[in-house]
């Protein structure tokens, strides 16, 4: 088409029309065209269009062919054919992505990229800083106190500041009236935990917008429950699921692919997609886990992540800082990232995080009420629950409510099995 495009310039760049007749008659002569001396400016036109082949001997020396109107028609068919056409564009060939939607997210998250560039003060170099330390959205510089924002991306906190201020203005943050958050509240959707009394201890399952924490001691479940949330979180939603995908962040190296398939076939699922669906990070270290959490707000709304799993949450803080003198700063560790993820919990209402708890004895020494909020610009639609574990009977396991805002207390019996969670 480019072609065909430079012939019709190059043909034009000549105007005979707009010359007078005594150019055309030079311009006749010079190129040794007769013409009668009273020649009628249009036939004279005629007379050099159809002698005058300099053009197209300087075309050809281009080698720039002249295109027919069909051939042109024929060029711009097959133009279009090659033309990569997004709704049949599969980069995995994995059938189980079309199903997740994942092609709307993408054209998500160019939106929000969009949307961060277009604040004021924002230009190139400013906005590969905020997308590389995981603000890459209105939401994610709004709700994130400019402390942190400037640590992680390098940008100086007075510049900070205008863009969360900036930020919250087009997203029109601020007080918001009960009704909104009563609107929030009812967009939030549920993953079922295999088990019909948990699911109603939870309200009708581990929902979505909220960070949940399981907590117990060893062997009473913890990590069989993530692994469930995991298949779950990708049934359609008249099984109990939410359609998306997991991303499982392992700091212990108790993630196991085969209690997946074994979860995966007792539903009927194709375990190939159910493994493909779960993006997996090991955390060697609590630095490592913290920029596993930056890293995951990059890539929620892309990869169509709809579950995270922190398994187990405090594990390497615990053993990273010991001794007393540690304490207050690895409390202070926890609470930051803890925040990380109540953060995503906010901005990501489609989005539940479930995060492991490993206690022996107090379940509340390991860390400060995660509720009590610290300051910053956090709008707490993040809310957070607690469910306590303990061994019953054999395979049973007994579930406890012990802190949700909007829950009743209770428990609720469920076990473990080759197929996963299960009923008593
Ligand atoms: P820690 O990580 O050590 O704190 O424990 P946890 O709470 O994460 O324990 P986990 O979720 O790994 O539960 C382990 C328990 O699950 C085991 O004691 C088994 O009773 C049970 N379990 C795990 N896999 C299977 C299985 O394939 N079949 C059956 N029947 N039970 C299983
Ligand atoms: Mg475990």
């Amino acid at each position: 088409m480019a072609k065909a495009i430079e012939v019709e310039n190059e043909v034009r760049a000549v105007d005979f029309n707009s010359m007078t007749v005594k150019d055309l008659k030079d311009y006749a002569t010079e190129r040794k065209i007769d013409f009668a001396p009273k020649v009628r400016k249009a036939d004279l036109i005629q007379l050099i269009m159809e002698n005058d082949d300099s053009q197209i001997e300087e075309l050809e020396d281009e080698e720039v062919e002249i295109l027919e109107d069909e051939e042109i028609e024929e060029l711009e068919e097959l133009e279009q054919e090659l033309e990569p056409d997004d709704s049949n564009y599969d980069e995995n060939d994995n059938e189980a992505i079309d199903e997740l939607d994942e092609e709307d997210s993408i054209t998500d998250v160019d939106d929000c990229i969009k949307a961060v560039k277009s604040l004021p003060g924002v230009g190139e170099a400013t906005l590969n800083k905020l997308i590389k330390s995981g603000f890459s959205s209105l939401e994610s510089i709004a709700y994130t106190p400019p402390s942190i924002i400037s640590d992680e991306s390098g940008i100086g906190e007075k510049t900070t500041a205008k863009l969360i201020k900036a930020s919250m203005d087009r997203l029109g943050i601020g007080f918001k009236s009960g009704e909104e958050i009563w609107e929030h509240r009812k967009n939030i959707a549920r993953i079922t935990t295999n088990n019909k009394e948990l699911d109603d201890l939870l309200g009708g399952g581990v929902e979505t917008g909220s960070l949940i924490e399981f907590f117990g001691e060893f062997r009473t479940g913890k990590t069989q429950i993530a692994h469930q949330l995991c298949v779950n979180v990708q049934l359609p939603r008249d099984r109990g699921g939410i359609e998306g995908r997991a991303l499982y962040i392992d700091t212990e190296g108790t993630f196991r692919p085969e209690r997946i398939i074994q979860m995966a076939e007792a539903l009927d699922l194709d375990y190939k997609k159910v493994l493909k669906n779960i993006i997996y990070g090991r955390a060697y270290n609590s630095d490592h886990q913290i920029l596993l959490i930056k890293e995951a707000a990059n890539i929620i709304k892309d990869k169509n992540i709809k579950l995270i799993i922190v398994d187990s949450l405090i594990g390497h803080f615990r053993s990273e800082y010991v001794g007393r003198g540690t304490l207050a700063n690895r409390q202070q560790l926890i609470n930051k990232h803890i925040h990380d993820l109540l953060r995503l919990c906010d901005i990501h209402s489609e989005l539940a995080i479930m995060f492991t708890n490993q206690v022996s004895a107090k379940p509340d020494v390991f860390y400060g009420n995660p509720l009590t909020a610290t300051g910053g610009n956090i709008v707490a639609h993040g809310s957070t629950i607690r469910i306590f574990l303990r061994k019953g009977k054999g395979e049973q396991r007994v579930a406890k409510m012990v802190d949700a805002p909007h829950l009743p207390e209770g428990e609720a019996v469920f076990t473990i099995t080759e197929q996963g969670i299960g009923e008593p």
